[in-house]
């Protein structure tokens, strides 16, 4: 029978009773159990979450019922909420209390969906990785939720970068890639953006996470448009060789939504992509994002 103290060992972070976190995968994720996000939330228990946070860097917690208020209020513990950068003339959401919450949404009212990102699968990407300050955190929570589809998949990309050979290593570190967002755009293929009306910016492909000072990967199938200062056809190469790596089982959880699961994850050190879905169906999400550093 274990004695006090080696429990206690075990969990060195003190966890408050009740509060414990388990891991989703290999890979990454965590579930974190016995917090009720309605409620005031201790420093002890709020110790806990980051600490879970940089470790697994996807935090899953389930059967919470969310106002609006209230994921607002929890994400705001991790930092200031990020505008959004969408021209308010292009957002759908009319029924938001704060203008910072976007529906993520298939749901349409007169023929117009009443959230941004509505349909069909998405390719991997890290949220406005396309500005100068991309985004630290989302926190995404399930409303409705198809029957079949629609799954959210998770990429360590600490681990797709350490996992790639030196001689790519030593190709990439210190480069910089342009990211873009075309509007609605869910896939690369057939993607043609317009440098004077889509937004983008150029990071370096590798940064190093502000907190835990590794190094991540930081390109993507959707956004990753080119590499500076090289060739287009060298550039392509590359970048498709990239992804393919990145885009390895061994890397990815995969989330299978419940109404009232809060997702949040660090797009400073993941990518995150959608299953395909059908149109048939309804699937309603709230999300919010908290603000970022420029990446270096
Ligand atoms: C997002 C996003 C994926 C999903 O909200 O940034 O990519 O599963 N969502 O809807
Ligand atoms: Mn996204």
């Amino acid at each position: 029978m274990p004695s006090v103290s080696s429990s206690a060992a075990s969990h060195p972070a003190a966890a408050p009773r009740g509060v414990d976190v388990h891991p989703l995968s290999p890979a990454l994720g965590a579930e974190i159990r016995g917090v009720d996000l309605t409620r005031p939330i201790d420093e002890a228990t709020f110790s806990v979450i980051a600490d879970a946070w940089r470790e697994h860097l996807v935090i899953l917690f389930r059967d919470q019922v969310l106002s609006e208020e209230d994921q607002v209020r929890f994400a705001q513990r991790f930092g200031a909420l990020q505008g959004r950068p969408r021209p308010a003339s292009m957002r759908a959401e009319t029924a938001v209390k704060h203008p910072e919450i976007m529906l993520v949404s298939n749901i349409r009212e007169n023929g117009k969906p009443i959230g941004s990102l509505p349909d069909g699968e998405m390719q991997f990407h890290s949220d406005m990785c396309y500005i100068e300050q991309p985004a630290k955190g989302t926190f995404l929570y399930a409303i409705e939720i198809p029957s079949v589809g629609g799954d959210t998949h998770f990429l360590n990309m600490y681990a797709a970068y350490d996992a790639l050979p030196a001689e790519i290593k030593a190709k990439i570190d210190g480069r910089q890639a342009v990211n873009v967002f075309q509007y609605g755009s869910t896939s690369r293929e057939g993607n043609n953006p317009d440098f004077d009306e889509h937004p983008h910016y150029t990071h370096p492909m590798v940064r190093t996470h502000p907190d835990s000072r590794r190094k991540a990967l930081f390109v993507n199938r959707l956004m990753t448009w080119s590499i500076e200062g090289m060739e287009d056809a060298e550039s392509a190469a590359l970048l498709d060789a990239l992804f393919d790596h990145i885009e390895q089982p061994k890397f990815i959880y995969e989330h299978k939504w419940r109404v009232g699961d809060l997702l949040l994850w660090d797009n400073r050190c993941t990518l995150h992509a959608r299953t395909d879905f059908s149109d048939k169906e309804r699937r309603l999400l709230r999300r919010c994002v908290i603000q970022g550093d420029k990446p270096y």
